[in-house]
């Protein structure tokens, strides 16, 4: 393993079938009784970019049989462990599915860490109101309201929340105001930039953020320094600059 961090985009349209070749039998009990195709599409696709995502780290081939050896456990909050070959694998993994598109990340030696895929998106002042912080607030109103840099700043602030309360095993079981994101300018280019979560406990949680297309895609990590910041994380998500979005829309703000 010579890479600290592993990043796959992965889409639904590519799905591989619920089936034994990639998915042990429990997994795919677990996954065939998740009501609504579209849930079960969801669940699916985030399970093969988490495996996907291990399978990369690991240098294993990217054949059915490897991602049958990678299991994903879910702890009573939902936050996901990895597994190989039937034992803890030492391994930090998150995941996140939006418009039919998946991301998924895997991690050795490093921090929990957390990421977010979110469909660019408007979101109305209530929105804002209700689940951004005082210094967030400010953030998006130095940006023109119904312009695309708002949006975007507003679409950005929401998913690093979410990659943060994953990089910190909470998710929404946690008021999303007890993380504050710090972001620079929304106008860079299609590269990883920096960002910053500050938690109310105090700690401060690195992470990077990338516009693709449509999409933005946000790692955090749940310690580490934030000084000499994250590892960017090893990986194309060009596929996603091209994405075209499934219409079953966008989970930012939802
Ligand atoms: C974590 C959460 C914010 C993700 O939101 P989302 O935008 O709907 O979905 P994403 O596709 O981005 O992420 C889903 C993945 O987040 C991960 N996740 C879920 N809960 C997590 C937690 N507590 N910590 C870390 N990761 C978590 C899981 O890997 C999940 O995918 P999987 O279950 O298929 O493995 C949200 O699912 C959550 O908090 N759920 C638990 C609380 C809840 O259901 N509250 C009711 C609504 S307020």
């Amino acid at each position: 393993m010579s890479r600290p961090a592993q990043l796959v985009v992965r889409a639904e349209r590519d799905l591989p079938p619920l089936d034994p070749s990639w998915l042990a039998a429990q997994e795919q009990q677990a996954l065939s009784v998740v009501q609504g195709a579209g849930r079960r599409a969801g669940t699916l696709l985030r399970r093969w970019a988490l495996k996907s995502a291990v399978a990369d780290l690991l240098e294993l081939s990217a054949t059915p049989a490897s991602l049958r050896r990678i299991g994903v456990r879910h702890d009573a909050q939902g936050a996901p462990s990895i597994m190989v070959d039937g034992q803890e694998a030492g391994l930090e993994g998150s995941v996140s599915a939006c418009a039919g598109w998946a991301v998924g990340l895997a991690c050795s030696g490093l921090s929990p860490a957390g990421v977010d895929l979110e469909l660019i998106a408007p979101q109305g002042e209530d929105f804002v109101r209700d689940w951004f912080t005082a210094g967030e607030t400010a953030y998006v109103h130095r940006h023109r309201e119904g312009s695309p840099e708002r949006d975007l700043a507003t679409t950005l602030v929401w998913s690093a929340k979410e990659a943060a309360l994953k990089a910190l095993g909470r998710g929404l079981f946690a008021d999303p105001r007890t993380v504050e994101v710090s972001l620079g300018a929304v106008g860079s280019p299609q590269a990883w930039a920096p960002l910053q979560v500050a938690v109310t406990d105090g700690r401060p949680l690195p992470g990077w953020w990338r516009r693709e297309g449509r999409f933005v895609v946000t790692t955090v990590y749940a310690v580490g320094s934030p000084t000499a910041g994250p590892p960017p994380p090893v990986g194309e998500t060009t596929a996603l600059a091209r994405a075209v979005p499934v219409s079953r829309g966008s989970r930012a703000g939802g």
